[in-house]
């Protein structure tokens, strides 16, 4: 598969997923008191159900490709102290490794029963500032220069 197709597909499913945990965190945060609390926990669990059947796909698609782009970067991913590039590329990686954990404890969580919204809230935080600082990474790994 082309490196460009690789990369477009990183990128819209990049875009899903962090599209999906800004609305989660910062949209339907946002409207969490104006909404009656019943209403507001039938939403959710809607939206929850509907992420559990989306959202596999949409990491699937983002960590296959991710996987596929670095194998170019291997050379500067085996010495990750090496330059201001391999360092940041390692960050991004790890950071991306631990949002795949939190994703998979969700899962347990929610298998069994132990998902409640507040640990779901602090996870979705953890998993925003996660996605914000794996962008940011993305984008400065190539601009920035020590
Ligand atoms: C939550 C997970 C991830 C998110 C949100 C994410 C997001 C992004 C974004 C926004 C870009 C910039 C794309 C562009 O500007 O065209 C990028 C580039 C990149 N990502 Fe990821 N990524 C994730 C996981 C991964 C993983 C797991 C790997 C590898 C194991 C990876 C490897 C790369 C590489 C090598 C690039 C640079 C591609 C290039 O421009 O040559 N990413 N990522």
């Amino acid at each position: 598969m082309s490196y460009g197709l690789l990369l477009s597909l990183h990128l819209l499913a990049a875009i899903a997923f962090a599209g999906t945990v800004f609305f989660e965190v910062v949209m339907l945060e946002g409207v969490r008191r104006y909404v009656p609390h019943e209403a507001m926990r039938a939403v959710e669990r809607a939206i929850g159900n509907r992420a559990v059947r989306i959202m596999p796909w949409a990491l699937l698609t983002l960590y296959a490709a991710g996987i596929g782009l670095a194998w170019r970067y291997r050379a500067a991913l085996s010495q990750p102290f090496s330059s201001s590039f391999s360092l940041l590329l390692t960050l991004k990686i790890a950071l991306a490794a631990s949002v795949l954990a939190h994703f998979s404890m969700a899962m347990i969580w929610r298998r069994r029963g132990t998902l409640g919204s507040r640990r779901s809230r602090r996870l979705h935080l953890s998993v925003f500032c996660h996605v914000l600082a794996i962008v940011l990474l993305a984008k400065g790994m190539f601009y920035l220069r020590w």
